[in-house]
């Protein structure tokens, strides 16, 4: 499957409608993928970004179908994580003199990958390509995601080929933005910022307001997964703005695991004290154990506030919550409250655990947590609901 973008412009990649799980196991992704490849046919060929390594014959068949590999004159390495470059060592075994145009870490990584020594050709921001009457204007973007990452900007079409940024694991028929179910579609950008670029949110705002400096004129932006922002592209730079100033909804989100329920009904009485206390906020409860762990980073992403919970075992916490801790300490969350809640038998260490955790990975600790010696009685449930109104009031402060 190929198809027009615009002009000259074709997309060549493959939608990957099976995928799952990305990044080993660490990014779910329930609607599938795309490795979007851009092949740009001007006085000059570029080839913009590949494919991951299972698709590589595959891909290759189906661009010989519209150009004769030989006539790319280009090859240009937006990023150098597998899923865009896998195609390369067959697309190079058959091209190998074609050179490949990256940043200087783009370099680093790729030979990294694959161990070959192809004709690299570094670039830097603001360098320039000719492709005939059009230019490509590359753009390097560290750390969105990697540190090689670049974009391209393609003049006279003014498409910006932004690769990771602005992109979603969502595989679709429809493959422009305009064309797909839009709640579906902003709820993948939302968990694809949410989980992999929030840690470079200051990154994330000072690149934009770098390009946008530039005034350049944005037709669309060819991301390397999911659709292509063809209708009002600069919808999804607004949002990426948004979401990197310390995004929060008014929704307090509680996450727990349990071993006998007694954390679940703390929970539960928790909730039930915020609500009371601050009636308009969105209250929402979550077994880590039993929940998608990058759909509950979604949401924390959208609260202004969190709970995490877990009884005490063999003196510490469930492992369902030390996991989400360590999760969260990576993505560095900005402008957070939290409090730490928990059932025990004995030792009791939980809550101090997870409230050790909790500082660690950002967040503004509003207190020192509630803890319940066995199975919480309606006593306990009552302090609970009451420990939901005090939290309530201190986030609201
Ligand atoms: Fe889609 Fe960083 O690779």
């Amino acid at each position: 499957m190929a198809f027009t973008v615009k002009n000259n412009i074709t997309w060549v990649g493959k939608v990957d409608w099976e995928l799952r799980r990305f990044h080993g196991d660490e990014y779910s992704t329930h609607r599938g993928s795309s490795y979007n490849s851009y092949l740009v046919r001007e006085e000059k060929a570029a080839l913009i970004d590949t494919v991951w390594a299972p698709f590589a014959k595959e891909y290759i068949a189906e661009l010989e179908k519209i150009i004769d590999l030989e006539q790319i004159d280009y090859i240009i390495a937006n990023h150098g994580e597998i899923d865009h470059s896998g195609a390369l060592p067959e697309l190079m075994r058959r091209i190998p003199d074609t050179p490949v145009y990256c940043t200087v870490n783009g370099v680093k990584s790729l030979k990294g990958h694959y161990h070959r020594d192809w004709d690299f050709r570094t670039v830097r921001t603001g360098d320039r390509l000719s492709l005939g009457k059009k230019e490509l204007v590359f753009v390097e973007a560290p750390m969105l995601h990697w540190p090689d990452t670049m974009m391209c900007y393609l003049t006279g079409d003014n498409v910006l080929f932004s690769n990771d940024a602005f992109g979603q694991h969502y595989a679709t028929s429809g493959m422009f933005n305009d064309a797909v179910d839009q709640e579906e579609l902003f709820a993948e950008c939302m968990k694809y910022y949410a989980n992999i670029l929030t840690p470079f949110s200051p990154l994330v705002i000072k690149k934009i307001n770098e390009v946008l400096s530039l005034k350049l004129p944005l037709d669309m932006i060819c991301t390397s997964h999911g659709v292509i922002w063809r209708s009002n592209p600069a919808q999804i730079v607004e949002k990426y703005l948004t979401w990197a100033d310390a995004y929060r909804e008014d929704q307090v989100t509680l996450v727990y695991d349990t071993m006998w329920n007694g954390t679940r009904v703390m929970a539960e009485s928790i909730a039930e004290g915020i609500r009371q206390a601050d009636p308009d906020a969105t209250v929402k409860l979550f077994n880590a154990a039993k929940t998608d762990k990058n759909d509950i980073i979604t949401e924390v992403f959208r609260s202004k506030a969190i709970g995490v919970g877990s009884p005490t075992i063999n003196q510490g916490i469930l492992h369902s919550i030390a996991a989400l801790l360590e999760q969260m300490r990576g993505l560095k969350f900005k402008g957070k409250k939290a409090f730490a809640f928990g059932a025990y038998g004995w030792s009791g260490e939980s809550v101090k655990m997870i409230s050790d955790g909790l500082k660690t990975a950002g967040f503004a600790l509003i207190g020192d947590g509630i803890r319940t010696l066995w199975y919480p009685d309606d006593d306990a449930l009552r302090a609970c609901v009451g420990f939901g109104k005090e939290m309530a009031e201190k986030i609201r402060q």
